[in-house]
């Protein structure tokens, strides 16, 4: 997901632009705003940290553009395309170094395994806006 400081700062194109030079298939996408109680299920392992209001008022903040993406390793790989948490922690060619400069708005988000890639897919997009 590209989230809505990203969205905001007209980086899309930039994002998508590295999406497609990686090699990943977008199999999904589109613009959209993320109501509270989709954002609060999407972040709820994160309910009971002391973040969490800002964080669903950010991410509900703006429009943001959801992406599937399919290919080997996507889940690992589009994390180590978007970098750590922390920009400031974050690798030098990240997307959060390059682009970011705290962790509140750090411009993309990255499902953390199959079940969460799995579980988000099925917030943001409904059956038949995935590509087969
Ligand atoms: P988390 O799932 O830990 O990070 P990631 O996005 O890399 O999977 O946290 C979700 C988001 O919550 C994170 O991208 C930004 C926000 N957040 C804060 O605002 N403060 C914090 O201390 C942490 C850990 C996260
Ligand atoms: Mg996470």
């Amino acid at each position: 997901m590209i989230k809505p400081d990203g969205v905001r700062r007209g980086l899309t194109p930039e994002i998508l632009a590295r999406i497609a030079r990686k090699g990943y298939r977008v199999v999904g996408l589109k613009q959209m705003t993320i109501s509270r109680q989709i954002a609060e299920n999407h972040y709820g392992e994160h309910r009971e940290r002391p973040f969490f209001g800002e964080l669903v008022d950010f991410i509900t903040g703006g429009p943001v553009v959801a992406i599937a993406l399919e290919g080997n390793e996507a889940i690992a790989g589009w994390r180590a395309m978007m970098g750590a948490t922390n920009p400031a922690n974050a690798a030098p060619g990240t997307i959060r170094a390059d682009f970011a400069t705290t962790t509140g708005e750090n411009v993309t988000h990255g499902s953390d395994s199959a079940g969460s890639a799995e579980r988000e897919l099925g917030l943001f997009f409904a059956a038949g806006e995935l590509l087969d």
